[in-house]
């Protein structure tokens, strides 16, 4: 939750460790998603599996024409993998382990709860103008709202957290007539995912415990309210699917429940600012997205908010193939609610300044001198070291991504100094707007009593004041004393990507993300309870605006089939170039940051130019495909030229040499494809349509060990005014030589060092046996792995060794193959690195293994490699260990 909170760098080192974790926690424990067979149900099922003397509880059942399942929770402890015996029942179809899928994550910039309420006072401060809303402005939503097109009779099914429907600019209320019309709650305010209790579900979607869900319908189809904006759709109807209960994350077969019921409720767009990290389109969720769209309902995921993972971060359910994928791109303006304070410079002028209070606040009427510091000689956490004594001052700590915020206020503190207010060169926004985060082990480290942000504007006031050898006081009262206002601040690195905003491709190099929207810095609803709206950032906060301007679309061009709305907003959209730091480059943001570009909602409406693809995808050099025809269609009444032209983007390195893990942002190389068309230009007659054929060449000179991702834009610009782009992506390398699981070894769990020492062939290892005391501690042996790049298939099987703890003969002749290790094979996994595991002797059947030399063989399939081929996996054999069982 504290991603706005924790500097880039932070985030990445933290990102690592509670990612692993994340992961191969998870699929949940023993629970299963069972798509039944034609004609078949629960209750067949339920016959088959007592047949086959097995057990299980039903978790929650979901019904419509495109999917029919349950899951079900075996105990995980009682049987090994239940996987093959469910495969086998007449009734089953499919079945999928259920994994779990984060609540998304934002960045919040205020809420409600930050003030308690929003003060009475503010109001009158609005500076929203009608029809100026910035996130309408950049994506011409405000252009068709002129033209008096509101998503009139669209509908739209969010599945999401639940929603105020109570509050006015929501409609207040719920059922026919109102904004929100249908929905449905599938779990209950109860915690979610554990394995007691069962959902509650329940016909209302009331939610106020957590705002996500009010804040992506206000997006949509908020009313006109107080502070003077409105939603992108506000003429659509609103159904509200609820799959987060008030604590936790939530689970693959809920939110599959949930779309399916979006779809048997008659949405024509359904959308989801969830997921869960992946990188394969192979998901249940994505097969069911598959089939939602070929019946004609277009689905729009979010991308991510991983940014900081680099490249192949594209999240499930995001990563379908007719999922459509957001990204984020930044508000053009920041909507901040400050607090007034004032200055005075040598003691003479005052001068009033808005601040906002984090935490703590304890600010008591402080008039106190400003202490400056040497901002922008040093580049760490040591920008205090030379400062005197700073009792009595207001310090200006400056965020970096270098220094944890919390961390370089500790430098101040140390120093004396009890009040703080945090501003930012490197952004606008100031991040760390809430100093909430408590201090890890906060007694070994002083800290300030008062913390606020400033603006960068401000910020620089002061700094040059101080250069000019000025006494800067500040004057600061009691937050809770104090006036407030709402304002909104032009935000320089507006209408770029979102730092944070995930990259994509997808691991068999589909283009992700397919289109961005403004999603960093929304003003939207809040519940009423925690102060009625908010401004929070994320590609969930991007993904609700598309699904609203989808709705435009097909309230002025009538029902289109998904992949025809795809085209039309991909066509239409505008490419963005590249913000490095904070600096605009003259060169685009390559596809698999911003896909299409920003979506543009008039153009999508208003073009006669019907383009047949939304994207051309040229894989990677083993699987290239460097053909392609575009065909145009002319729906105007004059005849149409295209100029035809390539603009490539930057091609952008996956890796940067120093590892087989990508690094967070990968170095660009100005190469580009070679993209040869068969005539330089094409007319196309009213009502009729032309094809050009593309011959596409990869760019030359790059290093393939490095994963070279090209890719760029075909352009027709039209002589009827309007330029039309098709985005285009590969690799220039195989994706099959690149590393994509690395450093296996076997460990002892005792050893917490990263990465663990190799135990040496023939180790031997005394375990638990069945009667020792359990609170016995024993050396185990851990498997520990890294998958720098996403792996299809992981494998991993246990043989038993003749020649046991014989150090001069590895690799021991192989004995018997024991099976899979419990709970493999594994599938779909995205990236990550040390994973590690403990054995304990058990096989994946449930019995353990009889005291002896063991060896482990681990398969992983290369990235794109042929599942029937030996040659596709990358296979390693670990030492062979010896186990014995203590007897006590
Ligand atoms: C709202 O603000 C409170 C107080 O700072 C914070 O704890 C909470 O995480 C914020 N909510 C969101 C969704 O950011
Ligand atoms: C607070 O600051 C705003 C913006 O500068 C100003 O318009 C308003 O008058 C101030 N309010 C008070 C009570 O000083
Ligand atoms: C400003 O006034 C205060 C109290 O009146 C005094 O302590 C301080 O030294 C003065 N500062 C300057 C820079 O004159
Ligand atoms: C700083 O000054 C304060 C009083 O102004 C004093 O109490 C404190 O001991 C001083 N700290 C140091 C480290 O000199
Ligand atoms: C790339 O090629 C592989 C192998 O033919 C295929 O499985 C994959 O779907 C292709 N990727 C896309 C996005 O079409
Ligand atoms: C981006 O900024 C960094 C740091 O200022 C610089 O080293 C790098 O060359 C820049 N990249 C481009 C493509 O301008
Ligand atoms: C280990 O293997 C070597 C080579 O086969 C053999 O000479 C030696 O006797 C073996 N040692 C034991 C302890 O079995
Ligand atoms: C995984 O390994 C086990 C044991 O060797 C084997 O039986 C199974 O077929 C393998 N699974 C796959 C999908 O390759
Ligand atoms: C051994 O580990 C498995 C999971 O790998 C677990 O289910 C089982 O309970 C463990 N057995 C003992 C005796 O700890």
């Amino acid at each position: 939750m504290a991603h706005g909170k924790i500097s880039p760098l932070f985030v990445a080192a933290l990102g690592f460790g509670a990612l692993a974790q994340a992961l191969f926690g998870d699929v949940v424990p023993g629970r299963y998603m069972v798509e039944f067979e034609e004609g078949q149900d629960q209750t067949t099922f339920t016959t088959h599996l007592k047949f086959n003397r097995l057990s299980a509880d039903l978790k929650i059942a979901t019904e419509s024409e495109v999917f029919k399942g349950a899951s079900y929770q075996f105990d995980p402890s009682s049987v090994g993998d239940p996987v093959a015996a469910l495969k086998s029942l007449p009734s089953v179809k499919r079945v999928w382990p259920v994994r779990t899928l984060h609540r998304p994550k934002v960045q919040s910039a205020w809420n409600g709860t930050n003030l308690d309420a929003i003060p009475a006072d503010i109001k009158k401060f609005i500076t929203l103008k009608d029809g100026a809303f910035s996130p309408h402005v950049s994506t011409q939503v405000d252009r068709l709202h002129a033209e008096g097109i509101t998503g009139k009779g669209v509908k739209i099914g969010i599945v999401d957290s639940g929603i105020d429907y109570k509050h006015p600019a929501l409609g207040g209320g719920f059922g026919p007539g109102f904004t929100v019309t249908r929905g449905y709650d599938l779990l209950g305010d109860e915690y979610w995912p554990s394995r007691d209790p069962a959902p509650l579900p329940d016909p209302d979607p009331y939610a106020d415990c957590d705002g996500h869900g009010t804040h992506v319908a206000g997006i949509i189809a908020a009313q006109k309210n107080e502070l003077g904006f409105i939603g992108a759709a506000p003429g659509a109807e609103i159904g509200m699917y609820r799959v987060f209960s008030c604590h936790g994350g939530t689970t693959e077969d809920i939110v599959i429940a949930g779309i399916n019921k979006a779809f048997s409720d008659g949405n024509d767009i359904i959308t989801a600012s969830l997921g869960g990290y992946s990188g394969w389109p192979e998901d249940p969720l994505s097969v069911v997205t598959e089939r939602i769209n070929a019946k004609g309902v277009v689905t729009t995921f979010a991308q991510g908010n991983s940014g900081e993972m680099g490249p192949f971060f594209t999240e499930t359910p995001a990563n379908g193939k007719d999922s459509v994928a957001i990204g984020s791109t930044a508000n053009t303006e920041l909507t901040r609610i400050f607090s007034n304070a004032t200055y005075s410079v040598d003691n003479k002028t005052t001068e009033p300044f808005g601040w906002t209070y984090g935490q703590p606040a304890k600010w008591t009427n402080e008039s106190l001198p400003l202490y400056v510091g040497e901002w922008d000689t040093h580049s760490s956490c040591s920008e205090f070291e030379k400062a005197g004594n700073l009792t009595g001052h207001i310090v200006l700590v400056r965020e970096l991504s270098s220094c944890a915020t919390w961390y370089k206020a500790t430098f101040a503190a140390a120093k004396g100094a009890r009040h703080v207010l945090f501003w930012s060169n490197d952004s606008e926004a100031t991040s760390s707007v809430f100093y909430s985060d408590p201090p890890p082990s906060a007694d070994e480290f002083k800290h300030p009593i008062a913390v606020g942000t400033i603006s960068r504007a401000q910020a620089m006031k002061f700094i040059e004041l101080a250069k000019s050898g000025k006494h800067v006081t500040v004057k600061i009262t009691d937050p809770d004393y104090s006036t407030h206002y709402l304002d909104t601040i032009p935000y320089v690195e507006g209408g770029y990507m979102n730092e944070w905003s995930s990259w994509g491709p997808t691991f068999e190099l589909d283009a992700k993300p397919d289109f961005s929207a403004p999603g960093g810095y929304i003003l939207s609803t809040w519940p009423r309870a925690q102060g009625g709206y908010s401004v929070i950032s994320g590609t969930s906060m991007a993904t609700p605006l598309a699904a609203a301007i989808i709705a435009l679309i097909i309230e002025a061009r009538g029902k289109l089939s998904p992949s025809e709305l795809r085209s039309l907003i991909s066509t239409t959209a505008k490419p963005i170039n590249l913000l490095n730091g904070t600096t605009p480059l003259s060169d685009l943001a390559p596809i698999p940051q911003q896909g299409a570009g920003v979506i543009q909602a008039w153009d999508a409406v208003h073009t006669t130019g019907i383009v047949n693809t939304n994207k051309i995808i040229l894989n990677d050099t083993t699987h290239f495909v460097g053909d392609h025809k575009v065909t145009i269609k002319n729906t105007g009444a004059k005849e149409a030229t295209y100029i035809i032209s390539n603009k490539g983007a930057p091609t952008f390195y996956a890796l940067d040499g120093t590892s087989s893990h990508p690094p967070p942002r990968g170095p660009i190389t100005r190469r580009y494809a070679n993209v040869s068309f068969s005539q330089s230009s094409i007319t196309v007659a009213p009502g009729q349509e032309a094809t050009v054929s593309l011959s596409f060449t990869p760019p030359k000179d790059v290093d393939a060990k490095l994963l070279p991702v090209y890719s760029g834009y075909i352009s027709l610009d039209g002589t009827n005014g309007g330029e039309l782009t098709i985005p285009y992506l590969g690799v220039a390398a195989s994706m099959s030589e690149a590393t994509n699981i690395e450093n296996i070894l076997i460990g002892e769990n005792t050893d917490v060092e990263y990465p663990r020492k190799r135990v040496s062939q023939g180790h031997r290892f005394l375990l638990p046996g069945p009667d020792s005391d359990p609170s016995l501690l024993f050396v185990q042996p851990v498997f520990q792995a890294d998958l720098p790049l996403g792996v299809a298939l992981f494998n991993m099987t246990i043989y038993s060794v003749k020649n046991s703890g014989n150090a001069t003969i590895h690799p021991a002749p192989l004995d018997q193959d024991l099976g899979p290790y419990p709970g493999f094979p594994w599938i779909w996994l995205p990236r990550y690195n040390r994973w590690s595991h403990v054995w304990n002797g058990t096989l994946s059947n449930g019995t353990t293994v009889p005291a002896g030399a063991y060896t482990f063989v681990f398969n992983a399939l290369k990235i794109l490699g042929d599942r029937s081929k030996k040659e596709g996996y990358t296979t390693i054999r670990t030492v062979d260990i010896v186990i014995d069982y203590h007897k006590p």
